[in-house]
């Protein structure tokens, strides 16, 4: 698959954009385990513009998370303009990506991210002139449609086209679905065999298994996929799921042992790329760290979680990971 002239290879798994997760410590984590192509978390254009230290932290991107979009996200022409050139000639990222699909209250409601969806119109001129405004190429990622009498991704995929994007991803939920639900994607499957279409169509929503990431490739046609939420806590499920699509079988390489040094590692670098700090990076990878996969099934975990999502410090993270390693695991899952 390609978008423009970046070459994701056959069957490219991307990093979903994620708000307060995809900070550039956890898309280099991601890429290191073979995500094929990674997104910031979105930006506003207005906050950009007004060169709000903390938009400006996010659209920073490094060499070694190539290929990288950063996303932007805003309700009028204007600043979605100036923000993209922005982001163009100062972040140099490989793709720019505009949000129409954030389903929250305090952006919808405002009219952008997925609150686009009741203004089709208006979501075309911006990513018309998004597109006519910089030289570098313009994706987009939206949902299904604002509610379930209104799923109007198959016309407006072909709109978005027509205003010279040159990849979509689909969420396969609408906006009052918000988190909902299950993704359904056999309109994401319609969108990419509309015979109309000619862009690269990324699926998502609710790929957590290397199996299912087949099945959504197999069955509906895409041509790559995004992962958001089962990253959390499980960075190397890029690894997996990219030794299942090429090779069809399960990769058991990683041990428990190897996948807490990588938790671990991931604290660290949590905290090295904070602008905030020890504390910074702790508040942003405790959550993540606590709803990690590796600790299901382990019993009376609560507690353990608790004081995870209570810890202020590295150290205090390292010592309830060595713990859970000691306590927990039996020395057959930490071979
Ligand atoms: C915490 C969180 C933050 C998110 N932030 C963004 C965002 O900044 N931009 C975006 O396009 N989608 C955002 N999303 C949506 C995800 O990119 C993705 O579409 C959604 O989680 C469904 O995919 P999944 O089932 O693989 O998680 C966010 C989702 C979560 C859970």
């Amino acid at each position: 698959m390609k978008i423009d002239n970046i070459d994701l290879g056959y069957r490219p798994v991307m990093l979903a954009p994620m708000e307060d997760v995809t900070d550039k410590a956890f898309r280099l984590l991601c890429r290191s385990f073979g995500a094929s192509m990674v997104y910031s978390e979105f930006v506003s254009a207005d906050a950009l513009i007004r060169s709000v230290n903390r938009s400006l932290t996010k659209i920073s991107i490094s060499e070694e998370e190539r290929p990288v979009a950063v996303q932007i996200y805003g309700r009028d022409v204007a600043s979605m303009v100036e923000a993209a050139r922005m982001v163009e000639s100062q972040a140099h990222p490989d793709v720019i990506d505009l949000n129409f699909g954030c389903p929250v209250k305090k952006v919808a409601g405002k009219g952008a991210g997925s609150g686009m969806l009741k203004n089709v119109p208006l979501m075309l001129d911006i990513t018309r002139a998004v597109v006519d405004a910089v030289s570098l190429p313009v994706t987009v990622k939206t949902r299904l449609g604002w509610d379930m009498e209104n799923k109007i991704i198959v016309e407006l995929a072909e709109q978005l086209q027509d205003c010279g994007i040159k990849a979509l991803t689909i969420h396969g939920r609408t906006r009052s679905q918000m988190y909902t639900g299950e993704a359904d994607w056999t309109l994401i499957g319609a969108v990419k065999n509309n015979p109309r279409m000619t862009i690269p169509i990324i699926g998502n929503g609710d790929v957590t298994t290397p199996q299912r990431a087949k099945e959504c490739f197999d069955r509906y046609g895409v041509d790559g996929i995004m992962i958001g939420r089962a990253s959390f806590g499980r960075p190397w499920i890029f690894r997996e799921v990219r030794h299942f699509l090429d090779t069809g079988e399960v990769d058991t390489t990683l041990t428990t042992h190897s996948k807490l040094d990588i938790l671990r590692d991931e604290i660290v670098k949590s905290v090295e790329c904070s602008p905030k700090g020890e504390l910074g990076g702790i508040l942003h990878i405790r959550r993540h760290l606590a709803s990690s996969p590796l600790f299901k099934g382990i019993p009376d975990f609560r507690s353990t979680r608790i004081r995870m999502l209570r810890a202020e410090t590295k150290d205090e993270l390292f010592d309830i990971l060595d713990e859970i390693e000691r306590k927990f695991l039996t020395s057959e899952e930490i071979q």
